[in-house]
Formats: C-alpha cells, structure tokens, sequence
C-alpha cells in the first residue's frame, strides 16, 4: 500500500487532510495517510523561507529524509489581511508568539481593523503543498480562499483564525461551516485537489 505521511503538528489541519485525501486511489490501492508523528518522525524543521511555498518545501524536504519510500507532503498556509499589508502572512502561527491563543490573536486583529469598512477588510487564506516523491522529485501547489476580516470572533468549528475570516459564498466565517462544506472552497481543499491530479 502506498503511504503518505503529511508533515504536520497541526491537529486542524491534519484532519482536513485526511478527509480530503480520503477518495485518493494511487495504482489501484488505497492510499494510507499518516501525520508525522503517527510515522514515529519528530524533528525539529527551521521554517525560514520568504514564501509559503517554499517553507512547505522546507518542511516536506526534512521530512522526506526519514520517510523510506513514503510520498511526504507538507502544507504552508496562513492569513492575509489587504490592509494590514498582507500580514500576518507566513507568520500566521507565529504572530504574537506561537504559544498565544487564537483568541488573543483573533481579538488583536479585529481590533487592528477597528473604523476600517467592510471593502477594506479584504482577506485571504493561502496554502502551498509541497510533495517529495520516493523517487526525489518535489512539486507545489498553491491555492487561495478570498474573504473579509469579520468584527467579532464567530463560530467554533475549523482552528485557527477561522472565526474571523468570512467567506463571501456563505456569508459566514469558515468557523460557521461544516468540515465539507469548508473543504470544498478552501484553499487547503484546493490545494490538496490540485495535488492529488498531479499524483494520478
Ligand atoms: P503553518 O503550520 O506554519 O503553516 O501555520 C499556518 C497557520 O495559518 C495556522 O496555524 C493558522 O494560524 C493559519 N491558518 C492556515 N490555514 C487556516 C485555516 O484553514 N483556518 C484558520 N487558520 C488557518
């Protein structure tokens, strides 16, 4: 069976992964998908790229070193905000300190927008795969979700800034949608669909 193991410490992420990985069927087999700490991988990974594809090359490069003939990919992504000049970008797990909650960073950024209307709260969410295959050879795709900062923290599904960020398809943050219906327009969703193409 051919394995992939996704090179992430984010249980959020990891389980939309999964889900949208789910239907993947590479040479006639099903495909298993691990986190890299199901594959027993922990290694500490320097995210120092300018981009968020290439940090998601950095992180499925490190991970591949340990992978013995798995297909690893990993994942970049983060928050935009138009007015705030884009950040916090590919700092987004990193902004006002990786440990802080998302509802300190969440109420930081609407606070940042505070007097901005609703035209100039545009947003996005990026996420870059990068995926190594056994053979070496690396590949990435990229995908965006377009959207508003909302003025209050709403919902409780997803992680992250999910509560912040509005989507213009359902007029409701990404918190406020189900898994599928999140899947289906995210840029993970996107990205991974995108990747999985590429694969078949
Ligand atoms: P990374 O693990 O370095 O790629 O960090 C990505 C960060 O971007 C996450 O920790 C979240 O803060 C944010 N982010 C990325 N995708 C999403 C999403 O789908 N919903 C909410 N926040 C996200």
């Amino acid at each position: 069976m051919q394995e992939i193991i996704f090179a992430t410490g984010n249980e959020g992420k990891m389980k939309e992964v999964k889900m949208i990985l789910a239907d993947l069927v590479l040479d006639g087999e099903k495909v298993s998908i691990r986190s890299m700490k199901e594959a027993g991988i922990d290694i500490p990974i320097l995210e120092n790229g300018k981009s968020f594809a290439e940090n998601a090359g950095i992180k499925a490069k490190a991970v591949a070193a340990f992978a013995k003939g798995a297909i690893v990919m990993a994942d970049d992504s983060g928050l935009e905000i138009d007015y705030l000049n884009k950040e916090p970008g590919i700092y987004s797990a990193r902004y006002l300190g990786e440990d802080t909650s998302y509802r300190v960073k969440n109420q930081n950024l609407i606070e940042r927008l505070e007097g901005v209307s609703e035209r100039e709260r545009t947003a996005r969410f990026v996420c870059a795969i990068a995926c190594v295959m056994p053979d070496g050879r690396l590949f990435t795709k990229e995908a965006t979700i377009e959207g508003w900062i909302g003025y209050e923290e709403k919902g409780t599904n997803g992680f992250g800034y999910d509560p912040i960020f509005m989507v213009y398809e359902y007029g409701k943050s990404t918190a406020e949608l189900s898994e599928e219906e999140k899947n289906a327009i995210s840029h993970r969703g996107k990205a991974l669909r995108a990747v999985k193409e590429e694969l078949r």
